[in-house]
């Protein structure tokens, strides 16, 4: 067994970890109940509600992949099988494309509306360049697109986010390597992991 510090994941990691964790659960539930409304006030102050909370994820992820590429992570648990192995990588890859292609494909798409966003009701916040100025033939089908993307990629994270919390449940639980607890503050833990 190693030194406890190395094994654990640090402030800043869980940090990120819990709070885009808790604002894209948010904001996937706001997003399913505002859009299906009816016009109105109501689905307007939502609506602004929905691209503010997604635009903090959006900022909150890049900066969270910049710390993930300059800082380690603890190793994975000894004994995982390389099919096991190879899940576990790939699941957390796919996270950062989707806490960051979620979030960005929305601003892609708003930013060819005539709505204007307004970050938590403070400032005018700027539409992507390239959306704005395009003719309006080429604007509408791309709008299109891009919301379609945005629809399916939100899909894709209520999909992977049961499967992650039951791999994380699986580990604590049945195999008993303790790996939630180092995503966890103030625990010790006894994680063995690979060599
Ligand atoms: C954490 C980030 C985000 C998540 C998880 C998310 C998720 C969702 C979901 C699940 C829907 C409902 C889709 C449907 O059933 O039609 C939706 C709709 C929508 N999202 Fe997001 N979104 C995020 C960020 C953003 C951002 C940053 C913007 C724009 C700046 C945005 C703009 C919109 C708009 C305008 C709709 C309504 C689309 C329509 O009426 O068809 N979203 N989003
Ligand atoms: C809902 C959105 C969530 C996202 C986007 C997410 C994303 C991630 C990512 C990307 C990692 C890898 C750490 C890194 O490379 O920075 C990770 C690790 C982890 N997550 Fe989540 N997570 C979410 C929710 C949860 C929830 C609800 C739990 C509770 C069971 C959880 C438990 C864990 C644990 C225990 C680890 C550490 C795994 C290890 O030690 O290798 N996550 N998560």
């Amino acid at each position: 067994m190693r030194d406890d510090i190395q094994l654990r994941y640090g402030t800043v990691a869980m940090i990120f970890h819990w709070l885009i964790a808790a604002l894209l659960i948010a904001n996937l539930a706001l997003g399913l109940y505002f859009a299906d409304l009816p016009r109105g006030d109501w689905r307007t102050e939502l609506g602004q509600l929905h691209k503010s909370i997604g635009l903090t994820v959006l900022m909150l992820s890049v900066l969270r992949l910049a710390w993930r590429l300059t800082h380690p992570v603890p190793p994975l648990p000894a004994g995982m099988r390389w099919g096991l192995r190879f899940a576990a990588r790939a699941t957390h890859w796919l996270f950062y494309v989707l806490i960051i292609g979620i979030p960005l494909t929305g601003w892609i798409f708003v930013s060819a509306s005539p709505v204007p966003t307004i970050f938590f009701g403070l400032f005018h916040w700027p539409n992507l360049w390239f959306m704005a100025d395009m003719p309006r033939a080429q604007k509408i089908p791309l709008r299109e697109t891009f919301n379609s993307i945005h629809v399916v990629l939100a899909w894709a994270a209520i999909v992977l986010i049961p499967l992650h919390v039951l791999a994380a449940l699986y580990h604590q639980y049945i195999r008993r390597d303790e790996l939630l607890l180092r995503m966890l503050p103030y625990r010790r833990t006894r994680v063995e992991t690979m060599p």
